[in-house]
C-alpha cells in the first residue's frame, strides 16, 4: 500500500516536472520519495538550484514561504495547509518595531522560523546550523536575536565578544524537555552520547556531547565512533538514524519530543499535491517578498 502510493507519487512528479523537498522531521515514507531531505538551512540553499518549475514542500509554512521568496518564478505548494510552526507566529512586526526603537543600534537577527512579515524587519536570518557563524560574521557588535530564547542563549555563549538582547519566544516541542529527563535517559543508557538541538533549554543543552541542527545531529551520529546515542530532537530523527545506521542504537530523549505540526503532513497529502488537487499554493505580495527575501539572501551570503 505505502509502496503503491510512493510509486504513484514518483511517476507523477517526474511526468509533471515537480521537485519534492522534505524537512528531516518528515516520516520515513515521505523522505523516501523526496528529491532532497535536509535541515532548514540546506532546504533554503537547495531551493535556488532545483531545476523543476514546481516545488512541493513537506515541512511547515515558513519553509514553503522561504522557497517562494528565493524562487518567485516557481509554483510552490505547502503539502498540508495546516502545517504551521507556532514559534514563527509568536511575535508580530509591530512588537519588533517597538523593541527596535529601544535598541536602535542593535542588528535584528531572526531565526528562519519566522513569518515573511517578521522577516521584513530583520537585518539577517539564521538557522540553527548557521546562527553562530553568522552572528560572528556580522559587522554589528550588538544583536537583537528573535524569537527563540533558547537558540539565542546558546549562540550568545558561543559568541561572547558580542552583546545580545533576547526575546522570550521558543519551540513548544523542544522547550518542554527538562533536565531531569536527560539525567534519567543518561542513567538508563550510561554509554550513550547525548546529541541535542539548540532549541532545548540551556540546562538541557549544557549536558550534551554535541549540539547542532537536525542534519548536524544526523551527521555526527553517522560518523561518530560511538555505538549508542540519546537523541534530543524530534523523534523522527531517531527513526531515520536507526534506518541509516543499523549497527548503532538510538534512544529518544522523551516520547513527547514530537512536533505535531510537522507530523500533520502525510503521504496521501503528497499524492493529492502531485495530482494537482491538494496542498496550498504559496502566493506572496511582491513588495513583501522583496523586503523579506533580503535577510534570507544575507543569510546565504554569510552562512555559505
Ligand atoms: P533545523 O534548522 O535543525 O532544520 O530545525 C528546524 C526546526 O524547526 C527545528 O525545530
Ligand atoms: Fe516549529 Fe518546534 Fe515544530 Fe520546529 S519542532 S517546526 S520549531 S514547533
Amino acid at each position: 500500500m505505502i509502496k503503491d502510493l510512493q510509486q504513484q507519487i514518483l511517476n507523477l512528479k517526474s511526468e509533471k516536472d515537480i521537485c519534492i523537498l522534505a524537512h528531516s522531521y518528515m516520516s520515513e515514507e515521505i523522505c523516501e520519495i523526496a528529491d532532497f531531505v535536509g535541515d532548514s538551512y540546506a532546504l533554503s540553499v537547495k531551493t535556488k538550484t532545483a531545476p523543476q518549475g514546481t516545488v512541493i514542500m513537506c515541512g511547515v509554512r515558513f519553509m514553503a514561504e522561504t522557497v517562494k521568496m528565493l524562487s518567485p518564478q516557481k509554483k510552490v505548494i505547502l503539502a498540508n495547509p495546516d502545517a504551521g510552526c507556532p514559534m514563527a507566529e509568536q511575535f508580530d512586526k509591530e512588537i519588533i518595531a517597538q523593541v527596535k526603537k529601544t535598541y536602535p543600534d542593535y542588528a535584528v537577527v531572526a531565526y528562519v522560523n519566522t513569518t515573511a512579515e517578521l522577516k521584513t524587519v530583520a537585518d539577517v536570518c539564521v538557522t540553527s546550523s548557521s546562527a553562530v557563524k553568522i552572528c560572528r560574521a556580522l559587522p554589528s557588535e550588538n544583536i537583537l536575536f528573535i524569537p527563540d530564547i533558547n537558540l539565542g542563549t546558546y549562540v550568545k555563549a558561543q559568541v561572547p565578544e558580542k552583546n545580545f538582547k533576547l526575546l522570550s519566544g521558543g519551540c513548544p516541542t523542544h522547550a518542554k524537555i527538562e533536565k531531569e529527563e536527560v539525567l534519567a535517559a543518561k542513567k538508563a543508557h550510561p554509554d550513550a552520547l547525548f546529541l541535542v538541538h539548540p532549541e532545548c533549554r540551556p540546562e538541557v543543552v549544557e549536558l550534551a556531547d554535541y549540539v547542532g541542527s537536525t542534519s548536524g545531529i544526523m551527521e555526527f551520529a553517522e560518523i561518530s565512533g560511538g555505538k549508542e546515542f540519546i537523541i534530543g530532537t524530534e523523534n523522527s530523527i531517531v527513526q531515520h538514524l536507526q534506518f541509516k545506521c543499523p549497527g548503532k542504537s538510538f534512544y529518544p530523549l522523551s516520547k513527547d519530543l514530537v512536533c505535531h505540526n510537522m507530523k500533520i503532513t502525510t503521504l496521501p497529502d503528497v499524492l493529492s499535491c502531485v495530482l494537482g488537487k491538494g496542498g496550498e499554493e504559496i502566493v506572496m505580495d511582491e513588495k513583501l517578498r522583496m523586503q523579506a527575501v533580503k535577510c534570507i539572501e544575507k543569510m546565504i551570503e554569510l552562512g555559505g
